[in-house]
């Protein structure tokens, strides 16, 4: 049940920040559900900072090899949610530590990975899927566990390769679904609606 105050999260990019643009546009819209306490980026010389600044978010640059500092940006911030918007490293245990929740089973952290996991785990999503000559790919929005890219389904969204399609059209139906999934997945955790069901040995993601 949404609790009746924003949900302070945090966003962790090490890209171009598209995924980091479309959360914080989310915010403006949805105040009263939505805020963003910082971004987080592992290399200085990354749009996604940019990005952060415009939206008058602080935007911090801490080396993966710095966890420690990592999580005294957490303590300071008190994140409810984190939000992997293409950070391209494995977080540290100590970070999923930090957002675990007792009672639900699982960190509150999602990621957006470029495929319909499990296929294609890992880096380019997209352009291996183009080269396998998939007829259908996606994206995913998913919990993050200790594991790369193995936690549970949160949304799901296909689209289909056409035969016009080249590598940069079939990449650009993907990075649409994207901007519209994430925000969208930050919403049901906002409206506390993502619970983890565990029946007969199957475990998934419900939202309620
Ligand atoms: C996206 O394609 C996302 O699926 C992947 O990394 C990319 C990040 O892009 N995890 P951006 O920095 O949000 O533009």
């Amino acid at each position: 049940m949404w609790a009746g105050k924003p949900l302070d999260f945090v966003i962790l990019a090490s890209g171009t920040g598209s995924n980091a643009r479309a959360l914080l546009q989310r915010t403006q819209a949805k105040p009263e559900l939505l805020r963003c306490v910082g971004l987080v980026t592992d290399r200085a010389d990354v749009p996604a900072l940019s990005v952060a600044a415009s939206f008058g978010v602080e935007g911090r640059v801490i080396s993966a090899k710095e966890p420690a500092a990592l999580l005294e940006f957490l303590r300071q911030k008190q994140p409810r949610w984190a939000c992997l918007a293409g950070y391209k490293r494995l977080v540290p245990k100590e970070f999923l530590d930090f957002f675990h929740d007792e009672a639900k089973g699982f960190a509150r952290v999602m990621n957006v990975h470029p495929s319909l996991l499990p296929a294609y785990p890992g880096l380019n999503g997209y352009s291996r899927a183009f080269a396998d000559g998939v007829k259908v790919s996606g994206v995913t929005l998913h919990l993050v566990d200790s594991g790369l890219d193995t936690g549970h389904v949160i949304l799901q969204q296909a689209f289909a390769r056409d035969e016009a399609d080249n590598e940069e059209s079939f990449t650009a139906k993907g990075r649409a679904i994207e901007l519209e999934l994430f925000p969208r997945a930050l919403e049901l955790a906002a409206q506390d609606r993502i619970q983890v069901r565990e029946e007969k040995g199957a475990r998934w993601v419900s939202l309620e």
